[in-house]
């Protein structure tokens, strides 16, 4: 029988430390949710005690999920540790995940501490962590830059203190796949009872190695990858979790491993990640980039219409992207669409569907053909969205080669509809503009960014804005059929995030 590899995603840790790619509560929840839908063993929800957020957003996924363990990360110190503690003890499986550099570099320069004083720190952090959780994972930061006979120290110590899952992390994308296939070897030849923990590995990208390190790990003994969805996270990211997923799938006749992901849940939440955090994925991505399953070339062409095999190596389908052909129609029913979300890998209640149902039909009206990437925008933009003040009812923009951009907007802020009109330098900014001004925003608008998300003059366009205020930084994006609408969507959609911020932010200094 395939051995099962441990899927642990640290998107909500490592890949939100990427830099813009701050996620809010309720975001944080909606991507946890979806990782625990599509099978993910371990679910890294943030580090507690680096801010009263994040604290928060652990604990709050620590109460939604109900199968995946939830690890809360936390340096090797009691203070840290007890606040990780707080924050996942709600959770069915809680996880404290513990860690501390363990390389001669960070040693000199980062900790100023002797090797000895961090094999006493990890002794006593793992057993401290052990008395709050069975479940205690050790890592030790900058494993692969570490004297190999010390690292083999290190992993004695956690191991003794009782630590059940020790990571050897590639911290700073540094390592090749041989040599980290020799560490591995080697901590196994040397470290007594090492097969009484599950051996973990953390690649990060900057040699753009992390999945071929992950996976020659694998095979190297490690039983855990830590990842992240699109393969965010610090500097060149982490390791791609459907990369791993789908090497390993793929090329089942080398690795007698599985996983439990559902992949056919691969391209939804690649998409819902990229939509939550603004992080765009570049079109030549592996598996979930725009052009991953596209054949440009005459040759490559005819031979995928002959037999797909010739350059296929896996379907489309087989990481859930939507066949792009017609899916729904204006005479799909409630009962097909239903279907469809779930197909698309959207777990959404009955308010949720109804509402979705709605959007859709509207949108068939107005459009010939409706694609399953239309539908994954209306969810996305429309029906997971956060509480709103302010609601876009109408907006008329007039532009041309003769005519000064001009934007007539009705709105409703906080239930009250108003009405304004104003002049921009083109249709987008005189949209914009106006809503500014009605709004009273002092934010800035940092970033504007469109992609049409299917093809032909009918597409949707999707508009992702960044926007700040008083140092908080946030996304909005926006879906429709035409751009300057989806563009002030978007705008509204990151004030209504900014609002929300700003109000959380009140509520915290009030309590404190
Ligand atoms: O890259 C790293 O070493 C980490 C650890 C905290 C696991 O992210
Ligand atoms: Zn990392």
């Amino acid at each position: 029988m395939a051995e099962h590899i441990y899927i642990f995603d640290t998107t909500l840790r490592d890949g939100e430390q990427s830099p813009g790619a701050t996620m809010n509560i309720q975001e944080k929840i909606r991507v946890a949710k979806q990782l625990e839908a599509m099978g993910v063993d371990i679910i890294e929800a943030g580090f507690p005690i680096s801010s009263e957020g994040d604290y928060e957003s652990v604990r709050a996924i620590a109460k939604a999920l109900e199968r995946s363990v939830v690890a809360g990360l936390a340096r090797a110190n009691r203070e840290d540790i007890d606040r990780a503690w707080d924050a996942i003890r709600p959770a069915k499986y809680p996880r404290i995940h513990t860690f501390i550099a363990t390389s001669d570099i960070h040693l000199t320069h980062k900790l100023k501490m002797t090797r000895e004083e961090v094999l006493r720190d990890i002794a006593e952090a793992v057993s401290y962590a052990k008395k709050m959780t069975d479940d205690v994972e050790f890592s030790a930061e900058d494993a692969t830059r570490t004297e190999l006979s010390f690292l083999c120290e290190v992993v004695r110590t956690a191991l003794k203190a009782g630590a059940t899952t020790i990571n050897i992390p590639d911290t700073v994308g540094y390592t090749v796949p041989t040599e980290y296939a020799h560490i591995l070897d080697t901590i196994q030849k040397e470290v007594e009872g090492i097969e009484k923990i599950v051996l973990s590995v953390h690649c990060h990208n900057d040699l753009g190695l992390a999945t071929a390190n992950s996976v020659m790990a694998i095979q190297h003994g490690a039983r855990q990858v830590e990842c992240t969805v699109n393969g965010i996270g610090e500097r060149a990211g982490n390791t791609a979790m459907e990369e791993v997923v789908m090497a390993l799938r793929t090329r089942a006749d080398l690795f007698p491993y599985e996983t439990g992901i559902n992949t056919k849940m691969i391209y939804p939440t690649s998409r819902l990640v990229s939509q939550i955090t603004g992080m765009k994925v570049q079109p030549n991505k592996a598996i979930v980039g725009a052009n991953a399953f596209a054949h440009e070339a005459g040759i490559h062409q005819d031979g995928v219409l002959k037999e797909k095999l010739t350059y296929e190596i896996m379907t489309p389908e087989s990481v859930g992207i939507p066949k792009s052909s017609l899916v729904m129609g204006k005479h799909s029913g409630r009962h097909a669409f239903r279907d469809r979300l779930k197909s698309l890998g959207f777990d959404l209640n009955t308010d949720q569907i109804q509402k979705a149902f709605e959007l859709f039909k509207a949108l068939a009206d107005k459009k010939k053909t409706v694609y399953d990437e239309d539908i994954v925008a209306i969810v996305m933009h429309e029906v997971l969205r956060i509480p709103y003040r302010y609601r876009l009812n109408y907006l008329n923009v007039v532009s041309g080669t003769s005519a000064i951009p001009t934007a007539v907007v009705t709105m409703e802020i906080d239930g009250e509809p108003v009405r304004d009109v104003d002049f921009g330098d083109g249709p987008v900014d005189a949209a914009l503009k106006t809503i500014k001004k009605m709004t009273h925003s002092k934010s800035k608008l940092l970033r504007f960014a469109v992609n049409a998300i299917t093809g032909g003059t009918d597409a949707q366009g999707e508009v992702t804005v960044h926007v700040e205020e008083d140092g908080i930084s946030v996304m909005g994006q926006g879906a429709h059929t035409d751009i300057i609408v989806a563009s002030a969507k978007a705008y509204i959609n990151a004030l209504n995030k900014l609002e929300y911020q700003k109000a959380k932010r009140r509520e915290e200094a009030n309590q404190s």
